[in-house]
C-alpha cells in the first residue's frame, strides 16, 4: 500500500488514527467540564497503566477537549533525575504565563489576566530559585517546601476568581505524574484539596506509571478520595479491532476476519503494538482487503521493529545491575513474581536486592503491584528479554 498514506502512528503521545476504547474516561470528563460550567465541582482524574498502553494520548485528548470548551489548561510533564525536576518546575511557571496569555487573548478579558500573569511570574521567580538549586553535584541550599505550596495555592485562588464567574475552569494536565518531586507534588495535593474544599474551578488530571496512585496516596493519606481514579488497561478485542480496521476502512480498505484476528491476538490489545502491527500490515500488504499472510508477515516485522525501539528504549535505561534484576525476573515466567523469588534467582536475599529493586522502580522499569510483589511496566518486557538472551 502507498506508504505516504500509512495512518498507523506507532510513537509516544502521537494522536492514534481511531482512539479506541476510552469511552468511559472520556464521558466522565466530558460530564466533569459540563458540570463545571454550572459550577459543579468534581473531583480531578488519574489514569494508570502499563508503557504504551495510551495514557498520554488519552490525557492530550482530554486536554484539548477542556480547551474547546474554554478553560484555562495547562501541560506538564514530570521527570525522574533531579535536574528534570528543576525543568519541570521552569516549565510550570512558563506553561502558567503562557497559558494565561493564551487564555485571555481567546476570551478577550486583558485586565482581569494581566495580574495574574503579574502574580505567575512572580511565582516562576520562585520557583526558578528552588529549581536552581536542585543540582546532584551542589548542595541544596535551604527551600522552604512550605513556600511553592503557599505561591502555587495564592495563584490557583487568583486564577479560579478570574475563572469562576465565567463558569470556566483551570485544568491542569500532568503526565508521568510519578516523576514529579515530592515538594511541588505535596504543593499540588495540597492546593486540589483547598480547591475542592473551597469550590474553586481547579483541576488536576494526571496520568502516569500503575504505582502512581501508591505515590499519591503516600504522599497525602486524602488522596485516595481526592481524585477519581482510573486504569488504562489494554483495549477489549472489539475496540482493538476498530483500532486497526477504521483507519484502514477510511482509505477504501479493509482486512478479512482471519488478518484482523491474528494482529489483534498478537497485540494483546496493547495500544502501541497494534499500531505498530497496523503500520507494518499497510506497507507491506500488496493490496487490500489485508490477508492471512499479510498479517503473518507484518507480526514479523512489526515484532522486529518492537525488538529495534520500543523495547530497547526501556532496557537501554537500566544499569547493568538493574539489568540483572529484570532478566532473573524474566526467568521466573509469572507476570508477578515475589521479590523473594527474583532474589533467589539471583542468587541474593531479599534485603541485599532491595536497592536495585528500589531504582529500578524509581527509573519506572517494575513496580510492585501488591507488597512483596513485582511486575514490569512495559508488557512484553519479560519475552524480549528472553528473546535477547537467546541470541
Ligand atoms: N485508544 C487507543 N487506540 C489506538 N491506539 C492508541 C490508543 N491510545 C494510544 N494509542 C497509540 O498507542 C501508542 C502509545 O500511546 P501513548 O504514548 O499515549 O502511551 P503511554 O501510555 O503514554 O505510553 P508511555 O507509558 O510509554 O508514555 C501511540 O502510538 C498512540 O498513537
Ligand atoms: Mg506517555
Amino acid at each position: 500500500m502507498d506508504l505516504e498514506l500509512n495512518p498507523f502512528t506507532p510513537g509516544s503521545g502521537l494522536r492514534p488514527p481511531a482512539l479506541e476504547g476510552r469511552n468511559d474516561q472520556i464521558e466522565a470528563f466530558d460530564l466533569l467540564v459540563a458540570r463545571s460550567k454550572r459550577r459543579n465541582y468534581d473531583r480531578g482524574m488519574i489514569l494508570s497503566g502499563l508503557r504504551g498502553v495510551g495514557k498520554t494520548s488519552l490525557l492530550n485528548y482530554l486536554a484539548h477537549h477542556a480547551d474547546s470548551q474554554g478553560w484555562l489548561t495547562i501541560s506538564i510533564e514530570g521527570r525522574p533525575s533531579s535536574s528534570g525536576i528543576a525543568a519541570v518546575r521552569n516549565t510550570l511557571a512558563q506553561e502558567l504565563s503562557l497559558g494565561l496569555r493564551r487564555y485571555s487573548r481567546k476570551q478577550r478579558l486583558k485586565d482581569s489576566v494581566d495580574d495574574l500573569i503579574a502574580l505567575a511570574r512572580n511565582f516562576s521567580v520562585g520557583v526558578s530559585v528552588a529549581g536552581a538549586s536542585v543540582n546532584v553535584s551542589a548542595p541544596r541550599p535551604q527551600v522552604d517546601p512550605g513556600d511553592i505550596a503557599i505561591d502555587l495555592e495564592e495563584l490557583v485562588e487568583a486564577i479560579c476568581e478570574v475563572l469562576r464567574p465565567r463558569n470556566s475552569a483551570f485544568g491542569l494536565f500532568i503526565d508521568e505524574m510519578q516523576d514529579l518531586d515530592q515538594d511541588l507534588l505535596t504543593a499540588l495535593l495540597a492546593v486540589q484539596h483547598k480547591a475542592n474544599q473551597r469550590q474553586w474551578p481547579f483541576f488536576v488530571v494526571g496520568a502516569g506509571l500503575p504505582n502512581l496512585p501508591a505515590v499519591l496516596a503516600d504522599c497525602r493519606s486524602y488522596a485516595e478520595r481526592q481524585f477519581l481514579y482510573s486504569t488504562i488497561g489494554p483495549l477489549a478485542s472489539v475496540d482493538a479491532a476498530d483500532a486497526l480496521r477504521l483507519p484502514v476502512q477510511a482509505h477504501g480498505g479493509d482486512f478479512t476476519s482471519e488478518a484482523l484476528d491474528v494482529l489483534v491476538e498478537t497485540s494483546g490489545g496493547y495500544p502501541y503494538f497494534l499500531q505498530e502491527y497496523g503500520k507494518a500490515i499497510w506497507n507491506i500488504a500488496p493490496g487490500t482487503p489485508f490477508e492471512l499472510a499479510d498479517a503473518l508477515g507484518a507480526v514479523e516485522v512489526g515484532r522486529r521493529h518492537l525488538d529495534d525501539g520500543f523495547f530497547p528504549s526501556r532496557w537501554d535505561r537500566a544499569t547493568p545491575r538493574e539489568r540483572k534484576y529484570l532478566a532473573a525476573m524474566s526467568t521466573l515466567g509469572e507476570d508477578q513474581p515475589r521479590s523473594a523469588k527474583v532474589a533467589e534467582a539471583m542468587g541474593s536475599t531479599a534485603a541485599g536486592t532491595s536497592e536495585v529493586r528500589d531504582s529500578a522502580i524509581k527509573r519506572g522499569l517494575i513496580w510492585s503491584p501488591e507488597r512483596g510483589r513485582i511486575a514490569f511496566t512495559v508488557p512484553g518486557m519479560a519475552d524480549f528479554i528472553r528473546r535477547q538472551q537467546l541470541d
